[in-house]
């Protein structure tokens, strides 16, 4: 039972990584021309970003239109529609990747749903345009001259297959049905006013979400399941110290950074304050503080006032753990997603409470069973002292 695989550290370093890189925000990706980008959005759906440079001294935009996980014999497309919006009018920078992954980039004026995104120029000008495949993501690199002064335009995107060497239409899917949006190029303002696609914000509000759900609520209340059941083995000492303060701090580390996007939501939040959930927020994060100094402060194990310490410990230990789900469920509220994240961590906690009654059970029957054979032997050696 001790090698319970969730009770290796490693597992908690896992979901760390895994919780932040999906937290990732655009920001930190790397061109390989190690070009740099003053602003970029992540767009709402299939997973592609926009990151751009603005010049408004000659009103021209450098952007990099970057589209992860493609493969060969498919196109990615984004386009600026300046006069409507959607997919008829757009002026599409176009990168077709062939059958033996090589990658042309070229413009395309779309003036049709039978379009077959042919090159052609566009209503304002491309002095440049390039497009490369890097890890499975396709990033086109243009700059354009915005027309008419303009800096905010409606924008659309998409993906698709290359059928003989020319791009074919594009799944209808839910995924690639209502990409489209406004871009500011002056202000990095993105909305979507495209049907079911979220805007930027609601990225930024599922993030803290996903981290805050997943450390504060998932990996602090198995953090503290290692420290009390690996203790009872011998074996496992002291094991279950590393393993308790290596997931309490890696938890620790994405707990930080959801608590800091969550601040970050709120002061962006105008009208609407949510209260409950910022203050056990904000006293959360006080008490995780805390209990990172209490691991540098705590007593040797012989010392008098290491007793008091435990309770404080544990005292302060389970508050945060009950305070953070309860905030995780105040949280899944005001986010309102769909009912299945809310299932999710319902069945997590099930999970997790029917694990720490094995857990419990099975270390009291250790425990007592230990102090049986103590007592038994006890007898022994008494009888044996008698006798001698
Ligand atoms: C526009 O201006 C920026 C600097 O303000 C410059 O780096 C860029 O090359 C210019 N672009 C064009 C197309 O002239
Ligand atoms: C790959 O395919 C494209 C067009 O299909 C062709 O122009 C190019 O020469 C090919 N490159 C290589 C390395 O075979």
């Amino acid at each position: 039972m001790g090698k319970s695989f969730h009770f290796h550290p490693i597992f908690c370093i896992l979901i760390a990584i895994l919780t932040t890189s999906y937290a990732q925000d655009c920001n930190t990706y790397t061109f390989s021309n190690n070009n740099v980008y003053a602003t970029c959005v992540s767009l709402p759906a299939l997973n592609s970003q926009l990151h751009w440079n603005y010049h408004p001294t000659n009103a021209t935009v450098d952007v990099a239109y970057r589209q992860t996980g493609v493969s060969t014999s498919q196109w990615a497309a984004w386009a600026l529609n300046v006069d409507g919006s959607g997919m008829v009018g757009a002026q599409a920078l176009v990168a077709l990747i062939s059958s033996n992954g090589s990658v042309q980039a070229y413009t395309s004026s779309v003036t049709g749903y039978a379009t077959g995104l042919q090159p052609s120029g566009l209503s304002f000008g491309v002095p440049r345009i390039t497009a490369e495949m890097v890890n499975g993501d396709v990033v086109i690199y243009a700059t354009l001259v915005l027309p008419g002064g303009r800096t905010s335009f409606n924008q659309v995107w998409q993906v698709g297959p290359v059928n003989g060497g020319s791009p074919a239409p594009h799944r209808m899917g839910s995924d690639n049905a209502n990409l489209l949006g406004r871009v500011d190029f002056s202000t990095g303002e993105t909305s979507a006013d495209g049907g079911n696609v979220g805007g930027s914000r609601q990225r930024r509000r599922n993030t803290h979400g996903v981290l805050n759900a997943v450390s504060w609520g998932v990996m602090m209340p198995m953090g503290a399941m290692a420290a009390r059941y690996l203790k009872v083995f011998k074996s496992a000492n002291p094991a279950w110290f590393y393993i308790h303060v290596t997931c309490q701090a890696s938890a620790y580390i994405v707990g930080v950074a959801g608590w800091a996007t969550g601040l970050k939501l709120g002061s962006d939040s105008v009208g609407i304050k949510y209260n409950t959930h910022r203050n056990i927020g904000i006293a959360l994060f006080a008490l995780g503080t805390l209990q990172a100094f209490a691991l540098l402060l705590r007593p040797k194990p012989e010392n008098k006032y290491r007793f008091y310490w435990n309770i404080y410990h544990h005292a302060t230990g389970y508050t945060v753990i009950i305070l953070s789900i309860v905030n995780v469920f105040k949280g899944l509220d005001i986010l309102d997603p769909e009912k299945q994240w809310k299932k999710a961590y319902i069945g997590i906690l099930i999970s997790l409470g029917v694990e720490t009654l094995i857990f419990e059970a099975y270390t009291w029957f250790v425990v007592l069973k230990r102090k049986q054979d103590d007592d038994k032997i006890g007898h022994v050696s008494n009888g044996y002292t008698q006798s001698a």
